[in-house]
């Protein structure tokens, strides 16, 4: 396969995960990838906030975009958020780009050696 040549091609039809995407830059960055043709997953904090950007890139006519909660000062949080994007991925045949989630023991791992 040719090696994608413009960062649009290299973007489209992956799966990402803009965390921090219920405001600001992580917003943008959401609604950019999107245009760009990636499949996009946000995180934030505020349920209200992420459902109306999913529906923003929906309307942008993003597949599968989804909102996963999280709130990063609690180790709780960021345990569940590893859980939910392998159950998210589980179901679904994935591009290579989004495969360093068929690990999220090795994520939590790596999280909780940091906070010890
Ligand atoms: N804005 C700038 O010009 C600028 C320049 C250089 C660097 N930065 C840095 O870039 C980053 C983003 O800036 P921004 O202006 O886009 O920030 P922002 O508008 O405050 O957005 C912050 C995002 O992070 C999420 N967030 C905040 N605390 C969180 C936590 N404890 N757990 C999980 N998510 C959390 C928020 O989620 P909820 O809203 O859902 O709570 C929101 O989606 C910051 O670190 C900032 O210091 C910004």
């Amino acid at each position: 396969m040719a090696r994608p040549s413009t960062p649009a091609e290299h973007i489209a039809g992956r799966v990402v995960l803009v965390t921090g995407a219920t405001d600001g830059i992580g917003r943008q960055t959401a609604l950019q990838l999107g245009r760009m043709g990636a499949r996009v997953l946000v995180h934030g904090r505020d349920p209200d906030r992420g459902g109306e950007l999913v529906e923003e890139l929906k309307a942008l006519g993003v597949r599968g975009a989804a909102f996963f909660r999280a709130d990063f000062s609690s180790l709780v949080d960021v345990v569940k958020l590893a859980g939910a994007l392998k159950e998210y991925r589980a179901p679904q045949r994935v591009p290579p780009a989004y495969r360093g989630l068929e690990h999220p023991n090795a994520l939590i791992g790596a999280i909780k050696r940091l906070l010890d």
